[in-house]
């Protein structure tokens, strides 16, 4: 399946093309983790030169402040739970220097957060999106961050051994997940005891007429994004079709406490579209 390059031309004839075909494609397959995964390698190739701004743009500006609230959050709970531990037992081995993951990195935003806020830290953003994972690395050097890496992979399977991370941030990553669950295990199986998952997501609310609502205005306002910046409605109309397969907010607490997780904790924002959601491994 390759999306070819005349596919993003000004040219009606293959933005009509484009369309169908994601959306042919999107309906049809993102059931499946290889093809949904292989679906998202070619979809963000085709976001990523203009990723920056639609964030920007999607979320009426207020995407950066979300990431920082994000990052700080965690980071918070980590160093708090890192002086509670030391304080019951100096032998256990924790850092207060966090070792961090940031799943589905994209440009970097949420990486370069960890990294900044963390100094003492070091950080690995992980993206399947050669492209996004390439302007990471620019803007990185750009910006002469020395203590963040990006790796191109899977977000199911982390570079990082058993218990060896303190904190994974996920910022509209989980949506996107081949398998939300083989990944939600696979972050589970990277932190140490008591390290933090964060995760910033579009909320699914339980109320069906609620939901309903939710996702036509999120469809149309993807679609309009999605023609703004791309020609391509489709585009971005891929943030509620992913959504409405995603568990919603009562069955992803569930799932995460059946994975192992603890103490959940959540803040809503803009009314309930995008929730942060913070969990521990229990020690
Ligand atoms: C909506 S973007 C989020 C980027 C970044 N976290 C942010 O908040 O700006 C979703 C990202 O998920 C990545 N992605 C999709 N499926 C993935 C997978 N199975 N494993 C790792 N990354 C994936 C895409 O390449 C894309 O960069």
């Amino acid at each position: 399946m390759k999306i070819s390059p005349e596919m993003t031309s000004s040219n009606s004839a293959p933005r009509e093309s484009s369309s169908r075909r994601l959306r042919a494609i999107g309906r049809s397959e993102l059931a499946s983790p290889d093809r949904k995964r292989t679906y998202n390698e070619e979809l963000f190739e085709q976001v990523a030169p203009r990723y920056r701004l639609a964030t920007r743009f999607l979320s009426f500006g207020r995407d950066p402040r979300w990431k920082r609230v994000l990052v700080a959050t965690a980071l918070e709970r980590h160093y708090r739970s890192g002086r509670a531990a030391r304080r019951l037992s100096a032998a256990r081995g924790l850092q207060p220097a966090p070792v961090s993951i940031d799943l589905a990195c994209g440009t970097g935003d949420v990486t370069f957060e960890l990294a900044r806020q963390a100094p003492d830290g070091s950080v690995t953003g992980v993206d399947v999106s050669i492209d996004m994972v390439r302007r990471a690395r620019l803007a990185q050097a750009r910006e002469k961050i020395a203590n963040a890496s990006f790796a191109i992979g899977d977000m199911a399977t982390l570079p990082a051994s058993d218990a060896t991370v303190d904190v994974v941030t996920g910022s509209y990553a989980l949506r996107n997940a081949s398998d939300l669950e083989a990944t939600l295990c696979e972050v589970f199986r990277v932190l140490r005891p008591g390290g933090i998952a964060a995760f910033l997501e579009f909320s699914l609310p339980t109320s069906r007429l609620r939901r309903a609502l939710q996702l036509r205005l999120l469809r149309v306002w993807g679609q309009l994004w999605g023609v703004v910046l791309h020609g391509n409605p489709e585009i971005y109309a891929y943030i509620a079709r992913s959504l409405s397969r995603f568990p919603d907010s009562t069955e992803f607490v569930a799932l995460l406490r059946r994975i192992g997780f603890a103490d959940h904790r959540s803040r809503d924002l803009m009314g309930g579209f995008v929730r942060i959601t913070i969990v521990d491994k229990p020690r």
